[in-house]
């Protein structure tokens, strides 16, 4: 089973660290379970030193004792600078950091924070098409097609620890309505993708985007009044039933990205009211209006026919607000606090992981993944080394998983598969 391969932390060495160290050689070991891991490898000494004379070990010890110290290798001598160093005294602090990073096995020794693909959450786009389509703003990602490029995506994620994922489907036009309705449609392209991937696999952890964005006539997460307003009670209403629907075809998480107000708790009730008890909310507490979307929109051509959503997703100015939502989420029943963009809301992750003991997620959104595509297809940055220190840095800010459209590839680095 792929998910529970790797017994300790040994991505990070691999993958983030040992290109950098030019003694440090990634060994590859078969391993029991098919798969293959790096270990750092204690230098060896082959050359003479260990020659055996055949004497007893009384024999050595009355060796030593009589003066005979058997000869060990010099100290070796120090180390000449270059031409031109300064010659200075050695500053008096008793404080000198580097000391903990001057190898790479004091580095991993020291290491606080692990990057694993247990960690991931691969966000994929679903249509009813059989081919799966490139999305233009987002290299590297697909709309694919749910009976087949979606089967092949999970099984390459699984092979390599990814197990969890969450869908997002592009609904025809010709089903969009200004109430959404699709979006609790039992025979619709997300309950019935569920389905499926259960069938196929049974074990496989699926999460779903709760909103009416994808099913919306108007591209917004909730029903639209006349007047332009966007109507909570009556959103959250259509959202019940939706992740009454998704949990009926085998959803393990829904996950409310509305932004509604009270929609976690409503949730919560109707999900319990149909007997799904087991079936987890992750909420997406602090969601700010953002930019960075601007691709994902494209991959679902679900942007909003006017306005913003700045009535209803936070304020990227905002801070404390988060612990608003943080509160009604926590006593709404939330199990898992979601925040969204990740990079440049590293603080906000911070602030929801010092003021509640769930569990919580960062979603590295659609133009976070891009910039750092572009970057590297303009050869401006290195592609793989940004990625892993993205996603590593959202974790040392807090968050235990990530959703992220780099899942599959990352975990790839981090089992040396690539
Ligand atoms: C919509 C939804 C959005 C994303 C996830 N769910 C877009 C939006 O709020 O407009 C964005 C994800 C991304 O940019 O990767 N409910």
């Amino acid at each position: 089973m792929a998910a529970t391969y790797m017994p300790f932390n040994v991505g990070t060495i691999k993958g983030l660290d040992y290109r950098s160290y030019g003694n440090l050689k990634p060994n590859v070991l078969p391993m029991h379970h098919t798969k293959r891991m790096f270990v750092v490898k204690a230098s060896s000494n082959s050359d003479g030193h260990m020659k055996k004379l055949g004497r007893s070990d009384a024999e050595c010890e009355a060796a030593v004792v009589a003066g005979n110290v058997p000869e060990a290798p010099p100290v070796p001598p120090i180390p000449s600078s270059p031409a031109g160093t300064p010659v200075i005294p050695s500053f008096d602090i008793n404080r000198r950091p580097r000391r903990n990073r001057r190898s790479q096995v004091f580095r991993s020794a020291f290491q606080e924070t692990s990057l694993s693909p247990a960690n991931f959450v691969y966000p994929l786009f679903i249509h009813e098409g059989e081919e799966d389509t490139p999305i233009g703003a987002m290299p590297g990602c697909y709309r694919l097609g749910w009976r087949h490029g979606l089967l092949e995506e999970v099984a390459k994620a699984r092979d390599v620890g990814v197990n969890s994922i969450v869908l997002f489907p592009k609904v025809p036009d010709a089903l969009k309505t200004p109430t959404g309705d699709e979006a609790y449609n039992d025979s619709g392209l997300v309950p019935r993708t569920i389905r499926l991937l259960k069938d196929k696999y049974p074990d496989l952890v699926i999460y779903t985007d709760v909103a009416l964005d994808p099913y919306s006539s108007d591209g917004h997460d909730g029903i639209v009044r006349e007047d332009g307003v966007i109507m909570n009670d009556e959103t959250v209403y259509q959202l019940c039933k939706q992740a009454v629907s998704q949990a009926r075809a085998g959803a393990d998480v829904v996950s409310p990205s509305d932004m509604m107000d009270g929609r976690v708790g409503s949730i919560r009730s109707a999900l319990d009211a149909e007997g799904f008890q087991h079936v987890s909310i992750m909420s997406y507490t602090a969601k700010y209006a953002s930019s960075f979307y601007g691709p994902f929109r494209e991959a679902l051509d679900s942007n909003p026919r006017f306005g913003d959503k700045k009535t209803y997703q936070m304020n990227p100015a905002n801070y404390r607000e988060a612990l608003v939502e943080l509160r009604a989420d926590e006593s709404e029943g939330a199990d898992i606090l979601l925040v969204k963009p990740g990079l440049p809301y590293l603080d906000v992750i911070r602030l929801l992981r010092d003021n509640s003991p769930l569990p919580v997620a960062a979603y590295q959104v659609s133009g976070e993944y891009s910039m750092i595509k572009a970057g590297g297809v303009l050869k401006m940055i290195d592609e793989e080394k940004v990625m892993l220190e993205s996603l590593m840095c959202l974790r040392r800010a807090g968050a235990d998983i990530i959703l992220t459209y780099f899942a599959l590839q990352a975990a790839r680095v981090l089992c040396g598969e690539k």
